[in-house]
């Protein structure tokens, strides 16, 4: 069994479906040793650490249903509404309120119940247990209340996760702020295990390398969970804006493309089908078309990514590193500070987990 390093001590910021899903795979993996039997993990050791290793240590929210709650029974609470993967057994980590700030838009506050429980000192809790790592996992519309956080972190000498698409890594005075302070920052927006936007410019790249002329590709979404409701209110433009300029870096020449998501649709839980449509002309402009559907369920789609952005964040800060960790934040982030394409991005990352940078 490869040497493993200390646990690795990590908040969650918003106890909503994403964090529902991790701390599940937490438990689920946890007692898996052999490689080839974890089925759905991207890699179970990584730089000589196992998901065992992450430790949840703290944990905010705002809502009545999960503040004060064990970890355990907050993550199962509504609105949550992504699936229940394996029981989770107490964790004696009680959920903290935090402040609201933006983090409830105009389409979820009749969804996010605020509990009237008193807002904690987020920096002092996080020293008084050691958090290492604070990961962000608010709303993607809630800018001031992640900014906030990150904020936090600073405070309590923590590295950041900004797992949502508000601009905190790819902000270069937040870059700076970090860099200043000796602290770790990764993002921003994760990438996906099974990403819309990851198949949508692997199959545009491919069928262009085989001289197909795309003319014309769209990719939509439609979601059930909080954060599809929110996105529909507050970040539905910038969203189309990130991945409509990450998907046209496919193709060598222009063509019409459009890429992002689209609307909320209740009954799909935390189901989100994808929607692929894409248009071109191969030998002798003969034309050719696909027209495709992915379908996934949203929350546990960002796990294995989550796994080992934290651990290459625990590496980060074992090798004293500051500020933006770009292989990081290229690897497994949509929008960071400087675009790689994809093999440029794994080598990078593959290179920084060996420590051959
Ligand atoms: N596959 C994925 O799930 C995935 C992938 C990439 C990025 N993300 C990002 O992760 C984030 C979380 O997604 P989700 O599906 O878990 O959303 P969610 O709406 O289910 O969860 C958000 C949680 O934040 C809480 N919250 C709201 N305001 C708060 C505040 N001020 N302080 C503390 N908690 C607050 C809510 O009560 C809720 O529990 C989003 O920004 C999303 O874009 C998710």
């Amino acid at each position: 069994m490869p040497k493993t390093l200390s646990k690795i001590k990590v908040a969650l910021v918003g106890v909503g479906n994403c964090a529902s899903a991790f701390v599940q795979g937490l438990h689920y993996y946890s007692d898996s040793e052999r490689e080839k039997e974890c089925i759905g993990l991207r890699n179970l050791y990584f730089g000589g650490l196992h998901p065992r290793d992450i430790q949840i240590a703290a944990a905010f929210d705002v809502d009545s249903r999960k503040v004060g709650k064990d970890l355990s029974e907050a993550i199962f609470s509504p609105p949550n509404n992504t699936l229940k993967l394996v029981d989770v057994p107490q964790t004696n980590v009680t959920v903290h309120k935090g402040p609201v700030l933006d983090g409830i838009g105009e389409y979820t506050k009749n969804i996010v119940q605020v509990s009237n429980l008193p807002e904690i000192n987020v920096a002092d809790a996080l020293k008084a247990v050691g958090v290492e790592v604070v990961v962000n996992l608010l709303p993607s519309g809630a800018v001031k209340a992640s900014r906030w956080y990150a904020e936090q972190a600073l405070i309590a000498g923590c590295a950041f996760v900004n797992a949502t698409p508000v601009f905190i890594a790819s902000d270069a005075a937040w870059a700076k702020r970090f860099e200043e302070a000796k602290l770790p920052l990764v993002g921003d927006d994760l990438i996906d295990q099974v990403g819309a936007t990851t198949l949508h410019k692997t199959l545009l790249k491919l069928l262009s390398m085989h001289g197909v002329r795309i003319t014309e590709t769209y990719q939509l979404d439609v979601g059930g969970g909080t954060e599809s409701l929110d996105t529909l209110e507050r970040t539905r433009d910038v969203k189309r804006i990130v991945k409509t300029k990450s998907v046209e870096t496919a193709l060598p020449y222009k063509a019409d493309v459009v890429a992002g998501s689209t609307d909320y649709v209740d009954f799909l839980q935390n189901r989100r089908d994808s929607y692929f449509w894409i248009k071109g002309l191969y030998f002798c402009k003969v034309p050719m078309q696909i027209d495709l559907r992915l379908s996934t369920v949203d929350a546990p789609n960002a796990g294995s990514v989550l796994f080992d952005v934290i651990r290459a964040v625990k590496i980060a800060l074992n090798r004293k590193l500051k500020g933006v960790i770009l292989p990081i934040s290229a690897y497994a982030f949509k929008h960071p500070p400087q675009l790689m394409p994809i093999e440029t991005a794994e080598k990078a990352f593959a290179d920084f987990i060996s420590g051959n940078v």
